[in-house]
């Protein structure tokens, strides 16, 4: 195996064998055996997609077997090791008892970029203990509308705390290359987090000027720490899909930023860019996608591809491209030398949801709380105190982890978070006095010297966690950058207005019950975004955001009752009004609380 190199390999192959490396079934639609018959040269998991009782052993067997079938040589196969992706995007958030970080939202506010490469390593382990090679992470996305529903992916509004992590999480994700990472995946190239009203897959209608030093700019230090994958983006660059543009995948990432990865699309991301599918697959081979995230269709992929080739539409030489570039990673990253997965060094690892990597996620959850209120020194709580905790997110693991976790949508209920501890759960192991009482009810009949009411939003993801009214709902053939007859997918929205009180009354209700009572009320929010809460919190004495925490909410105690301080500053405008988008280029920059806000006891 030695003397192989990429070029050599790619002498030896066929179009059958280039066009198999380029194409990314899901694992629901495909067998272990058509990856050896397709000559496959990657397989996913959509979020929420896991093998057998979705424990790492489960995963590790699965990808043994596509691992085996990858490397064939029966039938005319060539032995070329498949990737397996996943999105591991808060720790590796598909499989039951993994370790799960804090969103990424939170982790802007905690503005701490060694400790983004400490979070960035224990994930590649949580990674590599399933036998995955692959995370389509870190989203560099730099959102402009928190009402996107994708907001909480996003470290921040400012480029600037946006790029001091990129770097810093490919360097601990992908480990040099070495047996310690895996590949890592910037997305979503580019502008994702600028479209019009903060539309999921929606147009980002800015200069080149500002795509720049917005959008792009977080790249550069992810492409100089050696990223070795970019996923294109769902949305478009004034009127232009991402996937379809030549201009901003070969032109500006390629040749202007000199990217030399792999560039993926995302989930059927070509089906936007034409009503036919063979003419779309063309579109975007010939901008410069080098492999196709085809879930389901990874036939048909196949099929125009190769009629492509073979009209004269898409060039062998872009076959060829593409194919080396799948090839240059997989050789950097070792896999022609690697043993089967079960073999590795890290499979099926004690490790995997460990003590000691939930510390790490612990720390994280200290660190991106950010104390927005505290008058008459309700905060911190005293141990002996007699503590009411109320709210429908108090108890709530699932919550507590929004999005991406263990299902696409996330879920709700302890049951489906194994390990960790809920919000409440922490506060219970510190505090002996305290009663847990969801809907406040117990204030009726108890003493209680504080309440601590956990509020907030359920969980969403993508398109489905928009704040937007119907309205504003693209219709195929009516929008920009939609092309006329071809698919698009325009998700329900989670509400239409950011006002929380609206959307969620029981929170307001939950804080007035107890309020009424005379008791000093210290309010947590969880959600995956700044949300209009004023009557919130008004009403409450101590007001502290804690974004969407993870698996360890134990972390929140640990700042409740002063043993860390509060330590985490906004890395988004908090907006007045639902009517509101501030931004601190604004001329009149007057949002209720500003980027970098955050008040410290303890
Ligand atoms: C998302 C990507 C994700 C992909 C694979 C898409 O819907 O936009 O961020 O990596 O699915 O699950």
């Amino acid at each position: 195996m030695t003397d192989v190199t990429p070029e050599r390999l790619l002498a030896r192959m066929t179009l059958d064998q280039k066009v198999g490396q380029m194409t990314q079934p899901e694992r629901m639609h495909i067998t272990p055996d058509e990856v050896r018959q397709y000559h496959i040269g990657s397989v996913l998991s959509g979020g929420g997609s896991f093998p057998g009782d979705n424990r790492p052993a489960d995963w590790v067997a699965m990808n043994d077997a596509f691992w085996e079938a990858s490397m064939s040589e029966e039938d005319g196969g060539i032995a070329i090791p498949l990737l397996y992706g996943v999105d591991a995007i808060h720790g590796n958030n598909n499989v039951v008892g993994a370790t799960i970080f804090p969103h990424n939202i939170g982790l802007g506010a905690a503005r701490d970029p060694e400790l983004i490469e400490r979070i960035a390593a224990v994930t590649a382990k949580e990674i590599l203990a399933t036998g995955v090679d692959w995370t389509f992470a870190p989203t560099l996305a730099v959102v402009r509308n928190v009402r996107w529903g994708r907001t909480y992916e996003s470290y921040g509004e400012d480029a600037a705390v946006v790029a001091s992590y990129a770097g810093r999480f490919v360097t601990g994700l992908q480990a040099g290359y070495g047996p310690d990472g895996v590949l890592g995946c910037a997305k979503h190239w580019v502008g994702d987090g600028g479209t019009t009203d903060g539309i999921d897959q929606g147009d980002t209608d800015v200069s080149e000027e500002t795509l720049d030093a917005v959008h792009v700019n977080p790249y550069r230090p992810a492409i100089k720490a050696g990223v070795g994958a970019v996923m294109a983006s769902f949305n478009s660059w004034n009127g232009d899909k991402c996937h379809g543009s030549h201009y901003l995948l070969t032109t500006k990432l390629r040749e202007h930023l000199g990217f030399e990865g792999l560039i993926v699309s995302d989930w059927n991301g070509t089906d936007q860019l034409a009503a036919d599918f063979v003419e779309s697959i063309a579109l975007g081979a010939n901008a410069g996608i080098d492999l196709f995230m085809m879930p389901e269709k990874w036939k048909e992929l196949i099929e125009a591809l190769k009629q492509l080739v073979r009209d004269g539409i898409v060039p062998e030489d872009r076959i060829d491209d593409a194919v080396l570039r799948i090839l240059r990673v997989k050789f950097a990253m070792g896999l022609f030398h690697a043993p089967r997965p079960a073999d590795r060094p890290w499979s099926n690892s004690e490790t995997f949801g460990s003590a000691e990597h939930r510390a790490v996620a612990r720390e994280a959850v200290r660190k991106s709380l950010v104390l927005m209120k505290n008058e008459g020194a309700a905060l911190p709580l005293a141990r002996q105190a007699n503590i009411i905790v109320a709210g429908k997110n108090a108890h709530d693991r699932g919550h507590q982890c929004g999005g991406f976790t263990v299902a696409w949508q996330g879920q709700s209920g302890n049951e489906v978070i194994e390990g960790g501890t809920s919000i409440w759960e922490g506060i219970h192991a510190v505090a002996p006095h305290a009663v847990l009482s969801p809907d406040g009810s117990a204030c009726d009949d108890g003493n209680f010297d504080v309440a601590v009411v956990v509020i907030g939003e359920r969980p969403y993801a993508e398109g489905m966690g928009d704040i937007r009214g119907v309205e504003t709902v693209v219709e195929p053939g009516s929008g920009p950058g939609i092309v006329p007859g071809a698919p698009t997918e325009r998700l329900e929205p989670y509400a239409e207005s950011l006002e929380h009180a609206v959307n969620h009354p029981e929170d307001l209700a939950t804080i007035r019950r107890i309020a009424e009572k005379g008791i000093p009320i210290v309010t947590v929010l969880v959600s995956g975004r700044p949300l209009v809460v004023n009557p919130e919190m008004s009403a409450s004495d101590a007001f502290v955001a804690a974004w969407l925490p993870g698996s360890e909410g134990a972390g929140v105690a640990d700042v409740l009752f002063g043993d860390h301080a509060f330590r985490g500053r906004l890395s988004f405008s908090w907006p007045a009004s639902a009517d509101q988008n501030p931004s601190r280029e604004d001329a009149m920059y007057v949002p209720a609380f500003p980027v970098g806000y955050g008040l410290g006891i303890g």
